[in-house]
């Protein structure tokens, strides 16, 4: 049985990566999906995916750091599909990963945008959002955070500020939103190696992603899918009692002593000398 049936979906930056997946979960299990992104080719390319498949997919371009597009894809959200019960707000920017640096480096203009994408995107959707999952009786907002929202990572105060924002306004908005039948939760992804970070960081470099993967107790780095299976969890009836939660979904990765996972990260370079590091 469908786990779905019958809800509308908005995901932002569904076209691929994650969100991707996510959109193509959600059909699966008989979700009407609204993918948004700014990328059309690549909206329509999985549109067309979902479609084949036998699902209900739409595509709308809209930009989320932009006040006026997010007013834009609810409401296309609920003119196409006559309402609307899940968002999922998850679109990313690659430009975000490079804008590096420490509170002195970072410019005022990449934390305002950071903060614009990471944080203040999620606020705007989830305003216009909220009365039109009310009326419809209730339903689920799934926030994109990361394993950066918990653990910091040198010299990259935007991302990991932005990540771990997104954890706290998730709590706020589950409390808010509750007695309205609305459930918020996130997720705290580890590395999902998606379409975009094969081709920039795995496909020249095998043994540095083998490398990488010694890091999860599980030995393996994430699959799109594994998240957007997490969203489908979320927002499905099973989940009806959670709300306000931050899943962390990376094959154990955090939960690990650092100085132990040192010591075998050192073992498995003495072993395969020949591995390029990430
Ligand atoms: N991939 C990972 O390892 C990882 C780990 C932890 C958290 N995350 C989080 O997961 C989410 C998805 O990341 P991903 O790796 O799948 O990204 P991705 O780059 O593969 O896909 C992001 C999508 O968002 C779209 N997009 C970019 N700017 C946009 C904008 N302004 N408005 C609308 N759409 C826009 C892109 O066109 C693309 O389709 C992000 O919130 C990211 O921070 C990713």
């Amino acid at each position: 049985m469908q786990r779905l049936a019958g809800q509308v979906a908005i995901v932002t930056g569904g076209a691929q990566g994650i969100g991707g997946a996510t959109a193509r979960r959600l059909a699966e299990e008989g979700a009407s999906v609204l993918i948004v992104d700014v990328d059309q080719a690549a909206a329509e390319e999985n549109v067309r995916t979902i479609r084949q498949s036998g699902g209900a997919a739409e595509w709308v371009v809209a930009d989320v750091s932009k006040h006026e597009d997010i007013r834009k894809m609810v409401d296309e959200a609920v003119r196409r599909f006559g309402k609307l019960t899940i968002l999922v707000n998850n679109a990313y920017n690659a430009g975000l990963g490079s804008n590096k640096g420490s509170a002195v480096d970072v410019s005022e203009e990449s934390w305002d945008y950071g903060m614009a994408m990471l944080t203040k995107a999620i606020y705007l959707g989830v305003k216009y959002a909220v009365p039109w999952i009310q009326q419809a009786g209730g339903g689920s907002i799934v926030n994109i955070s990361s394993v950066h929202g918990l653990l910091m990572a040198p010299d990259s105060l935007v991302y990991e500020a932005g990540k771990s924002a997104v954890i706290g306004m998730t709590r706020e908005m589950a409390i808010d939103f509750g007695p309205l039948g609305i459930r918020v939760n996130a997720i705290c992804p580890g590395h999902i190696v998606t379409e975009r970070i094969r081709q920039r960081m795995w496909d020249d470099n095998p043994s540095g992603l083998r490398f990488f993967e010694q890091q999860y107790p599980v030995r393996r780095c994430g699959k799109p899918v594994d998240i957007a299976n997490a969203i489908v969890f979320l927002c499905s009836e099973e989940a009806s009692f959670i709300t306000g939660h931050a899943l962390v979904v990376d094959g154990g990765l955090s939960i690990q002593l650092q100085e132990n996972i040192g010591v075998h990260l050192a073992r498995y370079i003495q072993e395969h000398p020949d591995t390029k590091l990430p």
